[in-house]
Formats: structure tokens, C-alpha cells, sequence
């Protein structure tokens, strides 16, 4: 038996009847392209949200998270409305997200046991939304296909907690792939092929402690900054659906027809989505040097362009470029805080994460938190 389904036994006096876990991810390039109907290159991380769960008679729900022994109890038939800040929200807006369409579940034990820093931006609340999904799909017979249950959780974010966010975080707990990278493409919603991450490097995930909660940042702010460009730039180019179907040349010879805000957004956009593409070229070939190259032009067009970054963001990358073993590095996820991403080599990585830690505490006087990232598989549910 697992720790999680002996802590489930223990605190709800019976044993579980499905275990579900699902990872958090990375984002490695591609940057607020999701919403764009562009691509992304990310991975599942090995720290997973684990939920033990078994069916009860009736229409009460009993979460204990067994991190920090917070517990949650309501019924489902009244659900309401968003409690602020509150972590049951995510798995009632799941069950919300079902009835939408049409499926219903009945009432449940579950227990959560959780590796996922919280709040960094490696997606623990997709995480969440996944795990609790699969082991819904698997408890209640609800089938759906692995997109739709990416598409739930995206509609938890977007309807219930009202982050208009893409589908980039679910749709990487569930696709992730054991030591590779996927290249999505979010206009036809799916894994376009992986991509190897070049051997001898691994991803440091360095956290700038600032806090990062997307809700109250600008991220919809910046989406309509993208809907608003879209708009001027389908009326110039018949055709144009999305900020994905622009290239580079386009948006330069359409710049003086944008407000200056518009244009930069949409620069960042569409130079995310050409960084995506060379970037998997770069790796194709070999050449680790180009893609660490890429890295840091992402990072510095969310600095300049897409105004994402936050100066702890800044600071991390700036140090990136000075410490040895480094080839280039980023903010991940929806930026305003949160984490950065290291491409590092292996043998150099311990003393790399002390140097950044040592820089970035004597600047800032935070202790980052440096993680080191195994590649991990998407999302699992078992019967026990
Ligand atoms: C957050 C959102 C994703 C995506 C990234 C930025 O993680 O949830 O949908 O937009 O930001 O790429």
C-alpha cells in the first residue's frame, strides 16, 4: 500500500477505491502562445498531486490534503460560487465543469498528497484539476477524450476562477512524456511529435519566491492586448484567425496600423512561436548552444515586449548569463513572479544552484528555491 492510500484508510476509517496522479509542468518555450492557437514546447515534471478517492452513498465530498492537514467538506448540490483562495475551489469548479456537459458524479472521500511547489507557475493548480478528473473519469465511468479533460480544466480556470488562461498546463499533465519534451500545437489540439532534451543537460528550475497569482496579475489584461492586435491584423490580412497564423515580416509591416502596446504583445507572441520552431530545429541538430540562445530572447521579449517579468524574474536570468554550465534561461508559465528555467549542464549543476542561490540571496535577501526537474509522464489513474 502507498503512504497516501495508508493515510487515506487511516483518516476516512476505509480503504480507497482509485488512486490518480497528475504532474506538474514546465513550460520550456513558448510563451503565452497557447491562447494564440500557437505552439509550445513543454514537459511533465515528476512532482505529481496524488488523489486517493473512494465513492460514498451520498451527496457530501470530504477533501483532506495530507500536506498540511487542511480539510475541506461540501455538498454537491450546493457548490456556489468561488471561495477566494481557497484550494476545494478547483475541484468543485471541476465538478461544475462536468455538469456542463452533462455528467454528474456522486459524493466521495478523497485525500491529496502533493510534491508540486505551490503558486511558482509549475501548474499545481492543473494539477489538481487533472488528478481530481481522472479520478472522477475512473470513480463515476464518465469517458471523455484526453483533450476534453485538459478542455475541464481549462474551464475551471477560465469560467470559474476567471483566469482567461490557455490550455497549455492541463493539456501538459496529461501528455507529458517521460524524458522528453512535447511540441504542442494549440490550434488542432495536439501533440505534434517530442523532442529529445540533448543529453549531458538538465533543467534547473530556479524560484524567485515572489509570489505568483495569476488571477490578480495582468494575464487577461495581456490576452486582450493579443485579441485587440489579432483584430487590426485580420482586418490588414484577410485570413488571420490568430496571432499564429502572423509571421515575424507581417507584424513588422503592420506596426505603424497597432498601438505600440498592441505591437509589442503581439511581437512577443509571434516571436515565441518562431522561437518554438527553431528551437526544435536547434535541438534536432544538436546545437544546445542555439537553443540556450533562444531561451534567453524569449526571456528578454517578456521583459521588453509582453512586460511579464518582474526584476526577482530579471535578476535570475541576468545571473544565468555570468554563472559557467549555464546555455540559457527564461521565466516559465504566466510570469508576474514565479519561477525561471535553467538549461544547465549535468556535471555543473549542483554548483550551479549554489552560485545562483548565493547571488540571489545577497541581492535580494530571498533564499530561492532551486529544484532540479526529472522529465516525468502525464497523468495516471489506477483502480485499486
Ligand atoms: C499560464 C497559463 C497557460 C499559459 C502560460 C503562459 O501558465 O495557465 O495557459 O498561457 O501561463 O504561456
Amino acid at each position: 500500500m502507498s503512504q497516501l492510500e495508508e493515510r487515506f484508510a487511516a483518516h476516512f476509517g476505509r480503504a480507497a477505491e482509485v488512486v490518480a496522479r497528475a504532474p506538474g509542468r514546465l513550460e520550456i518555450l513558448g510563451n503565452h502562445t497557447d491562447y494564440n492557437q500557437g505552439f509550445v514546447l513543454s514537459c511533465a515534471v515528476e512532482q505529481h498531486i496524488a488523489v486517493a478517492m473512494a465513492a460514498t452513498p451520498g451527496r457530501v465530498c470530504r477533501l483532506k490534503d495530507f500536506r498540511d492537514g487542511s480539510e475541506r467538506t461540501f455538498q454537491l448540490d450546493e457548490i456556489g460560487p468561488v471561495a477566494r483562495r481557497d484550494w476545494s475551489n478547483y475541484i468543485k469548479g471541476v465538478i461544475v465543469e462536468l455538469r456542463k456537459r452533462g455528467r454528474d458524479i456522486g459524493g466521495f472521500d478523497a485525500g491529496i498528497l502533493s510534491t508540486v511547489p505551490l503558486s511558482a507557475g509549475m501548474s499545481s493548480s492543473a494539477a489538481l484539476e487533472v488528478a481530481f478528473s481522472f479520478a472522477f473519469s475512473r470513480l463515476f465511468d464518465i469517458e471523455m477524450a484526453p483533450a476534453e479533460w485538459a478542455r475541464v480544466g481549462q474551464g475551471v480556470e477560465n469560467y470559474y476562477l476567471g483566469l482567461k488562461s490557455g490550455l497549455l498546463d492541463q493539456f501538459s499533465s496529461i501528455f507529458g512524456r517521460k524524458n522528453a519534451l512535447i511540441l504542442s500545437d494549440f490550434r488542432s489540439v495536439e501533440v505534434r511529435r517530442t523532442v529529445a532534451l540533448p543529453v549531458g543537460y538538465e533543467v534547473v528550475v530556479v524560484n524567485s519566491m515572489v509570489k505568483h497569482n495569476l488571477v490578480d496579475s495582468e494575464y487577461n489584461v495581456r490576452r486582450q492586448d493579443c485579441e485587440s492586435a489579432t483584430a487590426k491584423l485580420a482586418e490588414i490580412y484577410p485570413g488571420v484567425q490568430a496571432l499564429r497564423d502572423v509571421s515575424v515580416e507581417q507584424l513588422e509591416a503592420a506596426k505603424d496600423r497597432l498601438e505600440l502596446r498592441e505591437y509589442r504583445r503581439a511581437a512577443h507572441v509571434v516571436g515565441e512561436n518562431d522561437r518554438v520552431l527553431r528551437g526544435v530545429e536547434a535541438l534536432d541538430r544538436g546545437d544546445v548552444a542555439a537553443f540556450g540562445a533562444l531561451l534567453f530572447a524569449s526571456h528578454e521579449s517578456s521583459r521588453v515586449n509582453f512586460e511579464n517579468s518582474t526584476p526577482e524574474l530579471d535578476y535570475l536570468v541576468e545571473l544565468a548569463h555570468t554563472i559557467p554550465g549555464c546555455l540559457g534561461a527564461r521565466l516559465s508559465g504566466g510570469g508576474f513572479g514565479g519561477i525561471t528555467i535553467h538549461l544547465v549542464e549535468e556535471s555543473r549543476a549542483g554548483e550551479y544552484a549554489e552560485r545562483i542561490s548565493a547571488a540571489y540571496r545577497l541581492q535580494t535577501g530571498r533564499t530561492p528555491e532551486v529544484i532540479h526537474c526529472a522529465i516525468g509522464n502525464g497523468a495516471t489513474v489506477q483502480e485499486l
